[in-house]
């Protein structure tokens, strides 16, 4: 099956903007874009210039890191960018769907209702598990997308490969499934593989999310990945600005990509892995924790007896924590990032102290689903 053929008809039949960066030619004096023909001073470099809107250098990187092919891939700012793009390409207004499993990450729902169109909820147990069969039962006709989070935020669950291939299995020929992998870096290894970007191949509904913000430590500088069938890969160009990616950020995701051959950056995840054991382990023993959620990554979703209480303590001791109460099932929870082993000292010094809290936070309103 061709996934192209469940996008929108007019974007199927869009003519792309063609930009001066990418009509072919080779020359020595570029005259085609309005572009100053100095370089910023004091800035020697070729920033005059507009960037290649998907550079070959970064594809490669990002090709390689994830184990897919060049054409599989497509760069943009952030999974946040993919997540935008999909659902304009994917839903139109009044008339498609995404579906979600509440709790999960704020930016699914936010497109689709920028965008206009449904969403169609498949809530997650109990224990925070994906219940594959719900999901299923929940598709309507109308749709298109099946976001699945994985690991998921803000609660931190796995989802086991299995699960997401029962879904793509199940979804071809309807829907895409959508599997946003933000923290795969931190999982425990999988028996059965890790990230399911391997199994593209055999599911053209499959796209998978990866992004630099996390384990690669680039929030700033706004690099992600769409991985997806190449003909998936090239409608979505079509809805992309003319140059999406800046050079500095380019060449910023380069060189971190290629730091030690990503040996320093695989040393910082198994830093996070251990401390996220170490945060948990306390964090359970302190007298105002409910419980603390189990975490596959960069981050632990805690229950707390006076949630607000405590999110005003640390608050009081200059620790920002996320407050994830607005989330269903999850009224009494805020969600703590793993930080250096000092900064999660202090987290514990706070909670582990006699008398928690005394000033109150309120939850942050439902428009603020990002991160
Ligand atoms: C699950 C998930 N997906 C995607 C994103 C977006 O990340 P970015 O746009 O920085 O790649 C986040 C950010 O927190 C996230 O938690």
């Amino acid at each position: 099956m061709n996934p192209v053929e469940l996008a929108r008809p007019e974007i199927r039949a869009l003519q792309p903007y063609s930009s001066a960066r990418m009509e072919p030619g080779v020359g020595s004096i570029w005259l085609n874009a309005n572009e100053s023909p100095w370089p910023p001073l004091p800035v020697d470099a070729s920033w005059n210039r507009y960037p290649d809107p998907q550079p070959a250098p970064l594809l490669e990187a990002l090709a390689g890191l994830y184990g897919v092919g060049r054409e599989q891939v497509l760069a943009g700012r952030g999974s946040d960018e993919g997540i935008d793009l999909l659902v304009r390409a994917f839903c139109a207004a009044g008339r498609d769907a995404i579906l979600i499993s509440p709790p999960t990450f704020g930016m699914y729902a936010l497109c689709a209702r920028v965008q206009g169109a449904g969403i169609v909820e498949a809530p997650l147990r109990r224990d925070f598990s994906l219940e594959v069969e719900a999901v299923l039962a929940a598709v309507t006709p109308a749709v298109r997308l099946v976001f699945v989070c994985a690991p998921n935020n803000p609660t931190g669950a796995g989802v086991p490969r299995a699960a997401i291939l029962r879904l793509a299995d199940a979804l071809a020929g309807s829907a895409l499934l959508v599997v946003d992998e933000a923290y795969a870096e931190f999982s425990d290894p999988q028996p059965a593989g890790g990230s399911v970007a391997e199994c593209l191949a055999r599911h053209p509904n499959l796209v998978v999310l990866r992004t630099l913000s996390k384990a690669w430590g680039l929030a700033g500088v706004r690099v992600g990945a769409l991985l997806a069938d190449a003909r998936l890969v090239a409608l979505l160009r079509k809805l992309m600005p003319p140059y999406p990616l800046p050079t500095p950020c380019v060449e910023a995701a380069l060189r971190v990509l290629s730091w030690q051959g990503g040996q320093a950056t695989r040393d910082r995840i198994g830093i996070v892995r251990a401390e996220r054991t170490r945060l948990a382990v306390a964090l359970a023993q302190c007298g105002c924790v409910r419980e603390v959620l189990p975490s596959q990554a960069n981050f632990l979703c805690v229950r707390f007896r006076d949630a607000a209480a405590v999110a005003g303590a640390l608050l009081g001791a200059g620790v920002v924590v996320r407050d994830v109460r607005r989330h269903p099932m999850l009224g009494d929870a805020l969600r703590i990032s793993i930080g250096t082993p000092g900064e999660n000292d202090r987290v514990l010094e706070v909670l582990q102290a006699p008398q928690p809290a005394t000033r109150s936070v309120e939850p942050a309103p439902c428009g603020g689903a990002h991160a």
